[in-house]
């Protein structure tokens, strides 16, 4: 039934939008939800925003045990968050490098805060709250991008650390 899913690609103007939030946790959130999911899980993505598959609505998913493309990071059991917000719990930066579903094969260095404390609400309209460091700060800070229409390289301060990924890896061995 999600054969047909697509990734919205950089480029597209929808990803560029501020997205809406949702006012009503009805069978279409459940249905937006589980092809999220769907997506997620088929593109192996650690997380996705919704205008990412099209829909400007500011619905998240994330989550993952062991991730091919972020190999060696802890697991985040899989998580729901409509209408995220977060805070910042310290003002240290801390540079990793991160990619997108949305940016194929590429790259970029990116500072994102090493402590929030974010919330929202899972698909049946419970409140979620939780503190989160490091990766799993990163992933919440780069998909709550997406909802304000920011991706990753806007993000990158020196273009240098913007860079395909077979490049990174053939210049990073020995
Ligand atoms: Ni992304």
């Amino acid at each position: 039934m999600h054969d047909d899913l697509k990734i919205t690609l950089m480029g597209t103007p929808s990803l560029y939008q501020k997205s809406l939030f949702v006012q009503q946790f009805n069978s279409d959130l459940q249905r937006l939800v589980d092809t999220l999911y769907a997506a997620m899980y088929k593109f192996n993505g650690v997380g996705i925003a919704a205008p990412q598959i099209g829909i400007n609505k500011r619905v998240i998913v994330f989550g993952f045990e062991k991730n091919p493309r972020y190999p060696g990071e802890e697991s985040v059991s899989p998580t729901t968050l409509v209408n995220p917000e977060y805070e910042v719990l310290s003002e240290k930066l801390i540079s990793g490098w991160e990619g997108c579903l949305s940016v194929p094969k590429i790259r970029g260095l990116v500072d994102r805060y090493e402590k929030i404390r974010y919330w929202g609400y899972n698909e049946k309209g419970e409140l979620i709250k939780r503190d989160a460091e490091g990766f799993h700060a990163r992933v919440v800070q780069h998909e709550v991008d997406h909802l304000d229409g920011i991706l990753f390289p806007s993000r990158v301060r020196d273009l240098r650390n913007l860079c395909f990924e077979a490049t990174m890896a053939e210049y990073s061995q020995e």
